[in-house]
């Protein structure tokens, strides 16, 4: 048929998207590795890490104690380096960084909330000198400084603590206010640790509410790390990380019924990284006894995963965790 691409037109194609992978996305991370050595034993935090975010998403990354999401958060932030494979955020390859440049990338292009809601708050300032302080570092105008506090306290909802140290601000208006902070210098992308890791649930809310806001008013990429399911069951992208490599993802889309209600729907997709590798969940493999090896058999729209022989049977050695390579 006219206009349809013949094979080789494809494969051009396909040959484009691989050589220009990531490129339109403000995170890319290629094959990131980040590699500890504590008392002579390596940890292998993160293994071999893609992630493609685009500009303007509010991603969660959710995961067990130890997949290594804060690792993946610190190298984002510019807090930490990766061992191996590179990680770009806004075009700034965070390998290369120099310490000027790094100081200046963490000062104008990612903001960071932490957990702690102590850690991100100077304790002798007040929530607007708090707000005022990265646009002091970044030498801006006094008067511009003060308007643009009030702003950002003001669209987070804590204007009214504005005169207020840490000390007399609960600990919702707190991460609010660190939000603010983090907001400061306009970031492309703002990076949350746990932020909502030691509130109660009502609070919790509020801050996710917060930090939906700056995403849809101010446009700023918000990817953070969450436990509660209370705020990744509100994301539409979550991606899970196992074994420092991402895993599934689960994307939310609103869908109508035959009636005309909307509701949303979540559809969990494994991960293929860019070697052609694919976590399959345990819970899956298991039942089937599938190990070490498996049959794939490919079908016109599908691939087909056999277990090698009978149950059990033909595990040439000990799998890692369903990883197909
Ligand atoms: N500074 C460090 N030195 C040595 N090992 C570390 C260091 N930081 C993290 N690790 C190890 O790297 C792995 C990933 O840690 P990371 O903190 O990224 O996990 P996490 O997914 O954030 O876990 P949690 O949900 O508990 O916060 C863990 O095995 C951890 O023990
Ligand atoms: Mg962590």
């Amino acid at each position: 048929m006219a206009g349809e691409p013949g094979l080789a037109e494809l494969g051009a194609q396909a040959a484009a998207r691989r050589t220009t992978y990531g490129q339109d996305a403000l995170i890319v991370c290629d094959r990131l590795v980040r590699i500890y050595t504590a008392d002579g034993i390596e940890v292998q935090a993160l293994q071999g890490l893609d992630l493609l975010v685009d500009d303007g998403e509010l991603t969660a990354i959710v995961g067990a104690s130890g997949s290594g999401k804060s690792t993946l958060v610190n190298i984002l932030a510019g807090l930490d380096k990766p061992t191996a494979g590179s990680a770009r955020v806004a075009g700034c390859d965070l390998a290369a960084l120099g310490d000027r440049q790094r100081l200046a990338y963490r000062r104008s292009t990612v903001g960071f909330i932490w957990q702690e809601t102590s850690r991100n708050l100077l304790p002798y300032l007040t929530a607007r000198q708090n707000v005022m302080m990265p646009m002091l570092l970044a030498r801006r105008g006094r008067r511009d400084r003060r308007r643009s506090a009030a702003e950002l306290l003001d669209a987070l909802s804590v204007g009214h603590c504005a005169d207020r140290k840490p000390g007399e601000m609960s600990g919702g208006e707190q991460q609010r206010a660190a939000i603010a902070t983090a907001l400061a210098n306009r970031p492309r992308l703002l990076l949350a640790d746990e932020p909502t890791g030691e509130l109660d649930s009502a609070t919790a809310a509020d801050v996710f509410g917060a930090l939906q806001a700056a995403n849809a008013e101010l446009g700023v990429t918000v990817l953070l790390v969450t436990h509660d399911p209370g705020v990744s069951g509100q994301v539409r992208r979550v991606i899970s990380i196992r074994d420092g490599r991402t895993s599934t993802e689960t994307l939310r889309h609103d869908a109508a019924d035959e009636h005309g209600n909307v509701a949303q729907h979540a559809v969990e997709y494994a991960v293929l990284d860019r070697a052609g590798r694919l976590q399959l969940p345990r819970e899956l493999t298991e039942p089937l006894g599938m190990r070490g090896r498996v049959r794939l058999e490919a079908e016109p729209d599908h691939i087909g995963v056999w277990p090698d022989g009978p149950a059990g049977d033909g595990a040439a050695s000990d799998g890692d965790g369903g990883q197909l390579a």
